[in-house]
């Protein structure tokens, strides 16, 4: 009979750490979605890959080269996508838009923008991707980037291009978000936009976004 006594503690506790290894195998379960790792260990790494840093990709695209990248960027970052889209959409014939594009360049005009985050506060890092026009970002970029306090935020730049790279974007960038801390920019032509993903992760690996 005393045996008995003894045995019953013995086996609840075996019930225990058995109840727990299968909540454990079904966090495991749930992580495959790339966002938690497991650790050196075999432990569940439960931080997010960005640590606790939030994380916003904000994009603006014309013809759906940098929307790609942008969402290749936030499949691999996590954190909030957002389209950034002008109030009068521009013109989708080629010549005409390169004609509107330029005239706002030369007045430095800044279009009015039909979405609108409430919450930019609450972001530590945002991604920040446009169409290369006529040598910079496109002009909804800098509405966007004029219209919210970025102070003491990290800005990542990306653009999608037909040739020249990043342009003079990021120093354009840098004069309108003085306060900010600005990483390397990923430039991607746009013609090979669908392709980038191991660019794209090389890239987000290089700067260090993840920790
Ligand atoms: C108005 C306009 C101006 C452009 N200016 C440039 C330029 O200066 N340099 C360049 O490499 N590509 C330029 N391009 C090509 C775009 O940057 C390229 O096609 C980009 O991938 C388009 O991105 P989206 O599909 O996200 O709009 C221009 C395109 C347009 C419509």
């Amino acid at each position: 009979m005393k045996r008995i006594y003894f045995a019953i503690p013995i086996i609840a506790a075996f019930l225990v750490i058995i109840g727990m290894q299968a909540q454990r195998n079904f966090t495991t379960a749930e992580a495959e979605d790339g966002v938690l790792k497991m650790g050196k260990t075999g432990e569940l790494d439960t931080k997010p890959d960005s640590g606790t840093k939030k994380i916003l990709v904000a994009y603006y695209s014309h013809t759906g080269n940098t929307r790609e990248i942008a969402n290749q960027i936030h499949k691999i970052v996590g954190g909030d996508i957002f389209e950034i889209q002008a109030v009068t959409t521009y013109p989708s014939d080629y010549e005409e838009v390169k004609k509107r594009a330029r005239q706002e360049l030369d007045s430095g005009y800044k279009p009015a923008l039909k979405t609108k985050i409430n919450n930019i506060n609450s972001y530590d890092i945002v991604f920040i991707g446009y169409p290369i026009w006529w040598g910079t970002m496109a002009a909804p970029v800098k509405t966007f980037l004029s219209e919210y306090d970025f102070s003491g935020k990290t800005i990542v730049p990306f653009c999608t291009h037909g040739g020249s790279g990043l342009g003079r974007s990021i120093t354009d960038i840098a004069a309108l978000c003085p306060h900010s801390t600005i990483l390397d920019g990923l430039a991607v032509w746009g013609k090979n936009a669908k392709t980038a993903q191991n660019d794209v992760s090389a890239w987000v690996r290089r700067i260090k976004v993840k920790e």
